[in-house]
């Protein structure tokens, strides 16, 4: 049986991947700011690295896998605007990378990175936010979206999810996490009804955008449900799964974006993508 880290393991998404695991016989090391293995704010720097050496410590450092579920909704109030960044960004990359031992040591690790399809639905998500997140300066992130006011949480909440996945895909695929065996993916669900959604209904006028948003299956998704994909997700079901992201959103990211993905290689990117075609030495 196996050891896994799953960060937001107190609550929604990552209690029931949590729960799943420990039901299939694994042990799980939580790490969230309450209930879990590991206490420990994945929004400060000093919350981060902690986090990190109490999970190496737990999981004498070798780890079977990991699920990220820690993160923060698109809160409209600014004091939460830079936690929002902190924990659904650096609290997924910091951690995977001060993990990357523990995982290569196990030389199968499967990682589960929980993104979002606010990715691919919300407009106006800037390119000097994504750039800001790839430098990882939070402070710049926040001000990149000044223009929006109380409602910027909505775009840094949405960068920080496609900023996450470029990373996963980007890195995933290299010697140093592919190469050593590891497989990581992303699954970006739609409206699942947790704890953090109940929060967002609970205003009217969020509840209202929620509720206007098309979802061709009808309804919202349950945190159990989501569970049983990462745990495919981190099953030898998932041997040859690598850099995806898994839609688990009731159709709305085809409903709104039906014929961007696949895309068919554009002129200008042609000799990129043939440069691409050889064998890798991993
Ligand atoms: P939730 O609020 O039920 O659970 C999130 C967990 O993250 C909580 O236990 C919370 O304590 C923990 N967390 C928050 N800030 C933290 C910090 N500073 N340090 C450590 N832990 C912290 O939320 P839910 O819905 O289960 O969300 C899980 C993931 O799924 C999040 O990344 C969220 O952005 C994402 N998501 C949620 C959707 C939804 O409709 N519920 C839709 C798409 C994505």
């Amino acid at each position: 049986m196996g050891v896994y880290v799953v960060t937001g393991a107190a609550s929604g998404m990552g209690k029931a991947s949590a729960d799943k695991l420990r039901a299939e016989g694994h042990e799980v090391i939580g790490v969230d700011l309450r209930d879990v293995e590991v206490i420990g704010d994945l929004s400060t720097n000093q919350g981060r690295s902690n986090a990190v050496a109490e999970v190496l410590e737990k999981a004498q450092g070798n780890l079977d896998g990991a699920v990220f579920a820690a993160g923060i909704g698109p809160v409209p109030n600014f004091d939460v605007f830079p936690k929002i960044a902190e924990v659904n960004y650096l609290g997924v990359v910091e951690l995977l990378e001060g993990l990357h031992g523990a995982f290569a040591a196990n030389g199968g690790a499967k990682i589960v990175v929980i993104g979002s399809n606010s990715t691919s639905a919300t407009p106006l998500v800037f390119k000097r936010t994504l750039k800001a997140f790839e430098d990882r300066n939070i402070e710049k992130v926040v001000k990149s979206v000044k223009f929006f006011k109380e409602r910027g949480s909505n775009f840094i909440y949405a960068a920080s999810k496609i900023s996450v996945a470029y990373w996963v895909r980007e890195n995933g695929v290299k010697k140093e996490w592919a190469g050593a065996g590891i497989n990581m993916n992303i699954l970006s669900p739609g409206a699942i009804l947790t704890p953090l959604l109940e929060r967002q209904l609970a205003s009217p006028e969020e509840a209202k955008a929620i509720k206007s948003f098309p979802v061709p299956a009808g309804g919202f998704g349950k945190p159990e449900h989501i569970a049983e994909w990462v745990y495919a997700m981190l099953s030898p079901m998932a041997d040859f799964m690598l850099g995806t992201n898994v839609f688990v959103d009731g159709g709305s990211d085809a409903y709104l974006r039906t014929r961007d993905w696949p895309k068919a290689v554009p002129l200008s990117r042609t000799k990129e993508i043939i440069g691409k075609m050889k064998p890798l030495d991993y």
